[in-house]
């Protein structure tokens, strides 16, 4: 787009930005509670709510805790919750079948949503580090992270999700091939209306430290995560991930961390035209809160820039730790 623009004193760009009304009328992206994603962490117990140390206003919540911040949320209006479980490391395993046990805590946690608040869309989280006795996304063989024999587990996985009745499964393990697999499990079991929403462009972060200590998995962590999550250097490698997930039947593309990569978001947004979505992750949120809370930024204001610049990169939602303080902010309350 090449703008027909008159020289000064014709064009005068302030005079649009003179009154609030004005800036209003010539504001070209809008972020609504209707983009908001609350990402959830979840632990066994009742009327637990337990503070992360790193992440400052966020808890992990019992399942009766849960179920009210899914009240909360509907009545805020956000349209999803995102779970993520803690599990109890007793049930942490090199083999990861609490992963697909049907009474895990996400499945229970799932339909215990559903069926308080069943008008909330429910994101689940595939990938085995929950329950992974090293911490990492697939199953490990002599220091190797398996992808064929981890996809299988994975299916697993997302059935006894849809089974337990997700709306929307996150697969953010990154491995090759998982979305089609997922897609065809899940249309032979009759989940034909399960969307899938893929971690399709997810990088190898420094960002995601405050959530593994969410989730338990920081200190069991062996190595790192480079051989399956993206290296930072790439863009390109991008849109060949979205491109392969969408063709094997993503419905919803991601990409992760949010703003160190709003190039790609941008990129995939133009490239396919399809449902995108980038997550805010844990890092984002520690930095603009530790922030705020020192007293060193406005966090309310941070916080809503830095949504907002999602929708300037052509996202469609974003999953955010803010989602209830930012859905109280837009909706005045
Ligand atoms: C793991 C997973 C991670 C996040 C979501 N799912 C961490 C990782 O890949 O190590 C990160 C979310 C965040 O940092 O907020 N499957």
């Amino acid at each position: 787009m090449t703008p027909v623009q008159p020289p000064f004193p014709a064009l005068r760009f302030r005079r649009l930005r003179r009154s609030a009304a004005l800036r209003a009328l010539a504001q070209e992206h809008v972020l609504g509670v209707g983009d908001l994603i609350w990402p959830l962490f979840v632990r066994d117990g009742v009327g637990v709510e337990e503070p992360v140390a790193s992440m400052p206003g966020v808890a992990r919540l019992s399942i009766d805790k849960i179920v009210r911040a899914a009240e909360e949320a509907a009545a805020l209006g956000i349209p999803a919750v995102c779970l993520f479980p803690y599990t109890d490391p007793s049930l942490r395993t090199e083999t990861c079948e609490e992963a697909w046990n049907p009474e895990n805590l996400a499945n229970r946690a799932i339909r215990a949503i559903k069926a308080a608040v069943p008008e909330i869309a429910v994101m689940t989280d595939i990938a085995l580090d929950p329950y992974n006795a090293n911490g990492h996304d697939g199953l490990v063989r002599d220091g190797v992270i398996l992808n064929d024999e981890s996809v299988e587990a994975l299916v697993r996985m997302a059935l006894a999700q849809a089974e337990a009745g997700a709306d929307i499964l996150g697969p953010s393990d990154m491995m090759d091939g998982r979305i089609g697999a997922m897609r065809q499990a899940l249309e032979a079991a009759g989940h034909k209306d399960v969307a899938i929403l893929s971690y399709s462009a997810k990088y190898a972060s420094a960002f995601y430290g405050p959530f593994r200590d969410a989730v338990g998995a920081s200190g069991r962590l062996v190595g790192d995560k480079k051989t399956y999550q993206m290296n930072p250097g790439n863009a390109d490698e991008a849109l060949r991930l979205v491109a392969r997930d969408l063709a094997e039947g993503a419905d919803m593309v991601m990409v992760k961390p949010g703003l160190p990569y709003l190039d790609i978001c941008r990129r995939v947004k133009d490239a396919f035209g399809a449902p995108t979505y980038a997550y805010q992750v844990s890092g984002e949120y520690a930095m603009i809160r530790g922030a705020a809370d020192r007293g060193w930024i406005d966090g309310e204001k941070a916080m809503m820039e830095s949504l907002l610049a999602f929708k300037r990169a052509g996202c469609d939602g974003i999953l955010t730790y803010f989602a209830p303080q930012a859905a109280r902010l837009l909706r005045q309350l």
